[in-house]
């Protein structure tokens, strides 16, 4: 049986759409919704092939769901998008030219959406056609998820946030998974888990393991959990000389051995740190919730919509979320023009598991906060969908 994947979080479209087809229908929130194709296509894994992704963005989503619709048109040509939306007139040119082969009204009936449907599958069935070789060589290899932490100032909680994905992931995931201190001259990746290092990435820099996957991954410190980590120069002075094509090339030979890269960076966006987001397919954002904080991370989100990226998931975290500040959370959301994905309250068990170098995830425990960064690492996992429509993830193998 073929797939549909939804990307919403209207379960009445999801039952109008349910009702539409006879295909499998996979349902997905739109904050879990890959940038990457192939990583899209992963969430249809187990239900046969995936012919068709609607998406209904949430505000302000638009950008993302073209740049995506444009990646499956070039990758995928297989597979049609289509775009959910109440401003059929106003966006529907450049929908249709970014790649969607069709819109849907947001308030379509059952036998609307069922039409829109069948036109696509025919749109698709001819554009396969000519397509013969079907998807691209190397469509059925997912990518490595490069899941990047970044934020414009410093002592917000990167470090906090990537220690406890990268745990996380390796508790969760049967897959490996390494996590990169590049915050190149004052990385804690070491002491955040508590770890001596034998070598750092200063020694993978200026020695053979740059070129050789083999020796680099010799030179990675092992976790308790599993988790492989390049920690972060000794001194300030060591990481002399780490240059944006190191981190890429260090990147790219990480990525191609394991199936989940964390990394944290250093505040603001550093020369490094840019050539990370190069790679990056999952970025993390954080803020304090304060005026400078909030301010700070538009203007790097506006930098990052400048520059010519790679297309990377972003979600945004706000750290010590605490409204007595004057601050609420839509304030935030209206002056980053973007929804907040994870509001993170201050908790003094936070500074307690830095302080002992074990990361919160590994505390268990009923508290809110252990909770929530525990869900975090689940935002990467692929996730298998019930047919009920609700939620399940790929966890260990059991
Ligand atoms: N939600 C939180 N509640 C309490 N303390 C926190 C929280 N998040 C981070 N911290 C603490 O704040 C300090 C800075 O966090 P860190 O993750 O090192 O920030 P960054 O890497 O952005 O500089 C650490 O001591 C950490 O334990
Ligand atoms: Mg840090």
């Amino acid at each position: 049986m073929s797939a549909i994947i939804l990307s919403s979080s209207s379960t009445d479209l999801a039952r109008r759409i349910r009702l539409a087809t006879a295909k499998d229908l996979l349902v997905i929130r739109p904050e879990q919704l890959p940038a990457v194709p192939a990583q899209v296509m992963a969430i249809a894994n187990g239900s046969g092939p995936m012919t068709t992704l609607v998406i209904d963005p949430d505000e302000g989503g638009e950008k993302y769901a073209f740049d995506l619709a444009r990646r499956f048109e070039k990758e995928h040509p297989d597979v049609s998008v289509l775009l959910v939306t109440d401003r059929a007139k106003e966006l529907g040119l450049s929908a249709l030219r970014s790649g969607m082969r069709d819109l849907i009204e947001e308030t379509a009936s059952v036998e609307d959406i069922r039409l829109t449907l069948d036109r696509a599958e025919r749109a698709r069935a001819a554009a396969f056609q000519s397509e013969k070789a079907g998807p691209r060589e190397g469509a059925d290899s997912v990518p490595a998820r490069v899941v990047t932490v970044a934020s414009p100032k410093g002592g917000v909680g990167k470090t906090t946030l990537a220690t406890n994905i990268a745990v996380g992931l390796a508790q969760q995931s049967s897959q490996e998974v390494v996590l990169v201190d590049l915050d190149i001259q004052f990385g804690d990746v070491a002491a955040a888990l508590n770890l001596e290092p034998q070598a750092t990435l200063a020694d993978v820099v200026h020695g053979p393991a740059l070129t050789d996957s083999m020796t680099l991954k010799a030179m990675l410190t092992r976790h308790e959990t599993g988790l492989h980590v390049l920690c972060g120069a000794k001194s300030p002075a060591e990481a002399d000389g780490m240059t944006p094509a190191h981190v890429g090339q260090i990147l790219t030979h990480l990525a191609a051995q394991f199936r989940y890269v964390v990394i944290d960076t250093a505040p603001g966006l550093s020369e490094q740190t840019l050539a990370a987001l190069d790679h990056t397919t999952d970025l993390v954002v954080v803020t304090s919730q304060d005026v400078p904080g909030v301010r700070g991370l538009r203007k790097e989100l506006e930098l990052l919509d400048a520059l010519d990226l790679a297309p990377a998931t972003r979600h945004v975290v706000l750290n010590f979320s605490d409204k007595s500040g004057g601050l609420s959370v839509r304030d935030v959301e209206k002056t980053i023009k973007r929804k907040v994905d994870l509001a993170l309250p201050r908790h003094k068990k936070v500074v307690r598991s830095t302080n002992q170098g074990v990361p919160l995830v590994l505390h268990g425990g009923r508290d809110r906060v252990v909770k929530e960064l525990q869900n975090l690492a689940s935002w990467f996992v692929p996730v298998t969908v019930r047919h009920d429509g609700g939620l399940a993830r790929h966890g260990k193998e059991r």
